[in-house]
């Protein structure tokens, strides 16, 4: 079947379920392309609690569906690749989490959104790569902090505020991955041309860029400035809507590209499955989403 039929079947299906299709600016070109709403964890957020869909097809790694749902408990929310996860939000683990908060109750756990349902329901704030900054300055200067689980994103918002924070061990490896070589190099290709890097990036990293950035954060910048060349230091999905809301300016990848490979596990045939079967579903308890539910609405209230 050409990739054509398989989206008219996915139209079809759509306005039968009174779906919605949320997609993660990593994902592939032809998933975006199907997508009612393309954007960044944040924007995806806001759009699940507020888009009231019956049904809610969600293109991206498992947290995120998971988010949505929590935020949308009575929409059907499908998940077409249920084995794409982010290897970042494992390195959480919520009995991990749970011990530690037993043994440190003087500490505000405040999670990065790549962590699974089980983990938010352990931690008292959650942030995303585009709050983290307002986030963190809402905190009570006294209040001691536990960041968790990205070790490089952490010590980011630090370094940027001049807060102390403890950091929980754990990093997503595509980003983690990025060398100050990879970016040195980037920049005698292109010279001139900005760097716009992902706060997941190793500190040393962030701190050779011009920008750290989340990808809606990235998006908007290109978008507004004048300039006609960037350099993207994040996973390579994005590099599609970059070129396709940007036609008359260049984007160029490091070398090695970057690629979170959970992303590209949501294809259009999943899709087309996931809303003729209505399954797989993200399925929750209530206790979860209660619990989980918190962190992420206190997030969401700070502006
Ligand atoms: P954004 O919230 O910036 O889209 O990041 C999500 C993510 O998983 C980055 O690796
Ligand atoms: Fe997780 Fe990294 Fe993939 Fe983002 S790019 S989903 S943090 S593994």
């Amino acid at each position: 079947m050409m990739n054509e039929d398989v989206i008219a079947e996915i139209d079809r299906l759509k306005s039968d379920r009174g779906a919605v299709i949320l997609a993660h600016n990593y994902t592939t070109g032809d998933i975006q392309d199907i997508a009612d709403y393309v954007g960044d964890s944040l924007e995806l957020s806001r759009k699940a609690a507020e888009c009231g869909a019956a049904v809610i097809v969600f293109c991206g790694v498992r947290f995120m569906a998971e988010t949505a749902k929590i935020l949308s408990p009575d929409s059907i929310v499908l998940h077409p690749a249920p084995e794409a996860g982010c290897p970042m939000a494992d390195m959480a683990d919520p009995d991990a989490v749970a011990a530690y908060r037993a043994a440190h109750p003087d500490a505000l756990l405040v999670a990065y959104v790549n962590t699974t349902a089980a983990t938010k329901r352990e931690v008292d704030l959650c942030c995303t790569s585009g709050n983290v900054d307002r986030i963190v300055a809402a905190i009570p200067a006294d209040r001691r902090i536990m960041f968790l689980p990205d070790g490089n994103l952490g010590r980011n918002v630090a370094a940027k505020s001049g807060r102390r924070m403890e950091f929980w061990p754990g990093c997503c490896p595509i980003h983690d991955r990025i060398s100050v070589t990879d970016l040195m190099r980037a920049r005698r290709a292109h010279p001139g041309a900005p760097v716009l890097v992902h706060p997941e990036c190793r500190p040393e990293v962030v701190t050779l860029a011009d920008q750290a950035l989340s990808t809606g954060g990235m998006l908007e910048f290109v978008r507004k400035s004048p300039g006609r060349e960037f350099i993207i230091g994040t996973e390579s999905g994005i590099l599609y809507r970059m070129r396709k809301e940007n036609p008359g300016k260049r984007f160029f990848p490091l070398d090695p590209e970057p690629v979170c490979t959970d992303m590209k596990k949501i294809t259009l045939t999943r899709v087309r499955d996931a809303l003729r079967d209505l399954s797989p579903r993200i399925e929750l308890d209530e206790e979860t989403i209660r619990r989980a539910a918190e962190p992420i609405r206190k997030m969401l209230a700070v502006r």
